[in-house]
């Protein structure tokens, strides 16, 4: 890197506060859903008009929307992910808001005493993480699908720590005969029935509230209104165990066990996908992985592939295989 490179990555901070405070206050939404002039969307959302300026020219800086004369827009590739709907990635900005502060808020007296205050999430601040991760599941999910063969051959999913359903509402979408059973804490089980009750799945996705530590993998339990026969006890029945965004949180022992078992609650052939942060085997060069192993602090990793892969080759899983999940992750998957 040269100086030049070290001052613009001192103002990297900046970007991101452009792009979540643009998302807060509803520019990012209004450029995404028509073009309009910066008095035009400090007029239409109450803003400062000088700010509103500066902030829209800077996102035209960074490329996130295209000018026209006196008018902005949002580039076409980003709409999708600013409006409301299925990909709207503005839950996920909120979340990134939330690194950005406890960052800021942390970071040195972690790297200092290798502690920091514990964080207890509130009902509403679950709900806003499950959100979250849900829009973030919806850059992944497709990918998934497209590298699983739209799912050929998998008719049961067990998503440990699947969260509010981001991966399952996108599976179910996708193959109508699936059933996933989504094992996470009683609280966030809790807000994923409540968020999936207007929602059409006739049962097909079912929670288990308890801690995957020690929460039998292989007991499905569906929903209330599920088909009666998904509520009997099955083991090592899962054509497809998925650990996404889990490992990360985890110890290698621990996560090493939870490959283990969830190889353990496959079906014959049936398959463990584990969807994380890609980094490079000797941690230092991959720039979003080593960043994101700074954000699991001193409980978790973001764990390399000859780790994970020898996980699952101590579990008895072979045919590893991985598969780039672009913009940050890849999913390794291996066969029992
Ligand atoms: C980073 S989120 C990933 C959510 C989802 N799999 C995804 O990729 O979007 C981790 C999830 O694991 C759950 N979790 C963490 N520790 C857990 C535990 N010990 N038992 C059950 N769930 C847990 C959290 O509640 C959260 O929903």
């Amino acid at each position: 890197m040269n100086v030049a490179d070290f001052y613009e990555c001192l103002w990297d901070f900046a970007k991101s506060r452009v792009l979540t405070v643009a998302s807060q206050t509803g520019i990012l939404t209004r450029l995404a859903g028509s073009a309009a002039t910066t008095e035009e969307v400090s007029r239409d959302l109450g803003l400062d008009d000088l700010a509103t300026g500066k902030l829209v020219r800077a996102l035209c800086s960074l490329g996130v929307v295209a000018a026209d004369g006196k008018h902005y827009r949002v580039v076409d590739e980003l709409k999708p992910h600013l409006l409301p709907g299925e990909s709207d990635l503005t839950p996920f900005v909120d979340h990134a808001h939330g690194l950005y502060e406890r960052w800021g808020a942390t970071l040195e007296e972690w790297v200092r005493t290798g502690t920091q205050p514990k964080r207890v999430r509130t009902g509403d601040q679950l709900l806003k993480f499950g959100q979250g991760m849900r829009a973030s599941a919806g850059l992944m999910a497709p990918q998934v699908i497209r590298a699983l063969d739209g799912f050929a051959g998998i008719r049961k999913v067990l998503d440990v720590g699947g969260g509010i359903g981001g991966y399952a509402r996108f599976f179910c979408r996708a193959k109508k005969d699936l059933e996933v059973t989504i094992l996470d804490t009683p609280e966030v089980a809790d807000l994923g029935r409540k968020s999936l009750e207007k929602e059409k799945f006739e049962g097909r996705i079912g929670f288990i509230g308890g801690d995957y530590h020690e929460t039998d993998f292989g007991s499905p339990q569906h929903s209330e209104g599920g088909p009666k026969k998904q509520r009997r006890k099955q083991r090592r029945s899962y054509d497809l165990v998925l650990l996404a965004n889990v490992l990360h949180i985890e110890s290698p022992e621990d996560a090493a066990t939870l490959i283990q078992r969830s190889a353990d609650a496959c079906s014959p052939n049936g398959r463990v996908a584990v969807v994380d942060f890609t980094i490079d085997d000797a941690k230092r060069e991959n720039v979003m992985g080593c960043l994101f192993a700074i954000n699991t602090r001193s409980f978790g990793d973001t764990h390399s592939g000859p780790q994970i892969k020898g996980w699952m080759t101590a579990a008895g899983l072979s045919d590893l295989r991985t598969f780039d999940l672009p913009p940050a992750h890849w999913m390794i998957v291996g066969r029992a």
